[in-house]
């Protein structure tokens, strides 16, 4: 499937494009069948981020390194709000699970022939991407009744290329709608520069990440809600001002997603928290 001339010119236009069944529903259960074989294997009782420690900033440390040499991995996040003041699981780590990352695409083989297979580089053409390279990619859980609010923001701030030419790519693995927490996006905002930036940084001899500059805008008025049938792709501008709801149902909203840079046409900033590693260079989808 490629996408039309008017495809590219909406995505061009407002900065994100919906494309319904982009997935089949086979291709959907296969992706998170695996997906959850990874956490049902997972043995979760020493967790590095659960591990409780006295000393918070030993902790903070500690969460922050498990983020930050994610990339070539794959790790398991929590939802803020299944964490208790103590450091503890408030439920059962598997239902407690905000995502999983950041190397899917490399080293699950069903997701790396999705992210790698004629489909998702037809779109990469259609886009004009000279030479693609994935930088990383998430299963999101988005459980239900706990999966949290994801806030207004722009992926470039943490995947940021001089010039900006990122592109993420979100599919939907199950219906995502109002009541479980779709998408809603802001339509033009990737005209407007990203605003903020997420930076590596040391602290206290280690590395860190630190936020430089503002926040995205965040009225209601300017956002409009994206529900996508299960098998749906999003292309999400790196400049689009993006946000999610909670998931107030009892379903859950399970996604894979994963974003590329054109770098043909642009450099990875040395400053991102994300860096190719010897055993992970950025593969490209095609040269
Ligand atoms: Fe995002």
């Amino acid at each position: 499937m490629a996408l039309s001339k008017e495809d590219v010119e909406k995505y061009r236009r407002d900065g994100y494009l919906l494309v319904d069944n982009f997935l089949s529903e086979e291709e959907c259960d296969q992706l998170r069948k695996a997906a959850l074989n990874i956490v049902e294997k997972e043995d979760f009782s020493q967790h590095p981020t659960l591990t409780f420690s006295t000393k918070s900033t030993e902790q903070k440390h500690t969460k922050s390194d498990y983020f930050i040499t994610s990339g070539d991995k794959i790790r398991f996040f929590f939802e803020e709000g299944a964490v208790g003041p103590d450091g503890k699981l408030t439920s059962e780590p598997r239902v407690a699970l905000n995502k999983m990352g950041h190397a899917l695409h490399a080293l699950e083989p069903y997701a790396k022939q999705i992210t790698f297979g004629d489909k998702v580089q037809k779109v990469a053409r259609a886009l004009e991407l000279n030479k693609p390279r994935v930088v990383q990619s998430m299963v999101i859980f988005k459980p239900p009744k706990i999966g949290g609010v994801v806030k207004a923001h722009q992926d470039s701030t943490f995947l940021y290329t001089d010039p900006m030419n990122l592109v993420g790519f979100w599919i939907a693995l199950e219906d995502a709608d109002l009541e479980n927490g779709c998408m809603w996006f802001a339509p033009g905002t990737h005209r407007e520069g990203v605003v903020g930036r997420l930076k590596r940084t040391i602290k206290d001899g280690s590395v860190d990440t630190v936020y430089e500059g503002d926040a995205p805008r965040t009225k209601d008025e300017d956002f409009v809600s994206v529900p996508v049938k299960k098998g749906g792709l999003v292309l999400i501008h790196g400049e689009v001002v993006h946000k999610s709801g909670a998931n107030q149902s009892d379903r859950s909203r399970n996604i894979y997603t994963f974003h590329l840079y054109d770098a043909g046409t642009s450099t990875w900033n040395k400053s991102n928290w994300l860096q190719p590693s010897d055993s992970l260079p950025f593969p490209c989808l095609y040269e």
